[in-house]
């Protein structure tokens, strides 16, 4: 343990964070070692990353001197924010800033921020083919974190950015599994029209990401997308009728009509996936999937993602 480099780890109990503790401790002679940072440690989800040989430290991405405590002679951070437990992207830039200014104070040599595109670089608020929510955001949880992306730069950090991707998780906890239309038919729903969405197994997020630290300085002051596969929904919905071995459609809705399914968010997806949709080049193409195996040898594909997760899945 002594020997190893430390990676303290922000929502250690969560998805990103899960899989990057994971990706630590299942290789040991990797050189590092995982500290699991939560705000309860003693949680069942904390105390099981403990047995897998995490330290597991308690810090609060608000309160910025429990983050210095816990970055406290690491190596390195992987920071990111919660944007779906408070929808606030004020908040996140806090946040955001609160982990840059801990990981400066505890010398942090490595830190990789979870980030996202700030979408009004390519839809301005002034371009009205998408409403503008909160006042100043196009896509909320997106642009939060794409303007935090200078709090890292700025405070010196040597940081790594990570674009993740659509965690095709959403079918089991975002409620956006097949669904029964008027027709019967199962059906999964998304404003993509025939354009690819790339998509990630959340578990292979922590993966890519001990990737990118045990390139050791390479991939420092680099933007750096993943992906697991770039799929349109008739794609993905042909695998899931391969999967289940019922079929499922792919629904195609306009974006207005996905904003205004009235849920928490749907104004912010159906902005989000209209993005993705119109900017189709540029959003597949800042996720590489050559990289992304490339850093993640064990990078799953939607079919073996489903496959490992068909009966987590509520259907009808
Ligand atoms: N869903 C998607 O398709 C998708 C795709 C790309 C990016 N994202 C982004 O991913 C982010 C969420 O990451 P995730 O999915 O890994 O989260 P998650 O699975 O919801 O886990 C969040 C974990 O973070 C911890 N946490 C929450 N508030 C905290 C705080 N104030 N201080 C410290 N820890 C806190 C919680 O742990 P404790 O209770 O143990 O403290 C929780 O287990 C969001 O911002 C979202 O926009 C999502």
């Amino acid at each position: 343990m002594a020997d190893k480099k430390i990676i303290a780890v922000v929502g250690a109990t969560g998805a990103q964070g899960g899989g990057l503790v994971r990706a630590i401790t299942s290789d040991p002679g990797g050189g590092f070692a995982a500290r699991a940072l939560t705000r309860d440690v003693a949680s069942a989800k904390a105390k099981a990353l403990a047995e897998r040989g995490a330290e597991v430290v308690a810090a609060n991405v608000d309160e910025v001197e429990t983050l210095e405590r816990g970055f406290q002679g690491a190596f390195a951070a992987y920071c990111v924010t919660f944007f779906w437990d408070h929808f606030s992207p004020e908040k996140e830039l806090v946040q955001a800033a609160n982990m840059a200014k801990a990981a400066k104070a505890a010398g942090i040599q490595h830190a990789i921020w979870s980030t996202l595109e700030d979408t009004r670089k390519w839809v301005p608020l002034s371009d009205n083919r998408m409403p503008t929510l909160g006042g100043k955001y196009k896509v909320p949880h997106f642009d939060g974190k794409g303007e935090a992306d200078r709090v890292f730069t700025e405070s010196g950090v040597p940081t790594t950015l990570l674009l993740t991707s659509f965690y095709w998780d959403n079918f089991i906890h975002f409620g956006m599994g097949p669904k029964k239309g008027p027709d019967g038919k199962l059906a999964i729903t998304l404003p993509m029209g025939d354009k690819k969405l790339p998509g990630i197994a959340a578990e292979d997020i922590g993966k890519c990401a001990h990737g990118i630290f045990k390139r050791g300085r390479e991939l420092i002051g680099k933007t750096v997308g993943i992906a697991g596969e770039h799929l349109t929904g008739a794609q993905m919905a042909a695998t899931f009728t391969k999967v289940l071995g019922r079929e499922v459609v792919y629904n195609s809705v306009k974006p207005e009509v996905f904003r205004s399914f009235g849920f928490p968010g749907a104004e912010d997806l159906g902005n989000m996936f209209q993005f993705k949709r119109d900017f189709e080049e540029y959003f597949c193409g800042a996720r590489s999937l050559e990289f992304s195996r490339s850093i993640n040898p064990a990078l799953q594909t939607f079919e073996q993602w489903l496959t490992a997760n068909k009966d987590r899945i509520q259907i009808g």
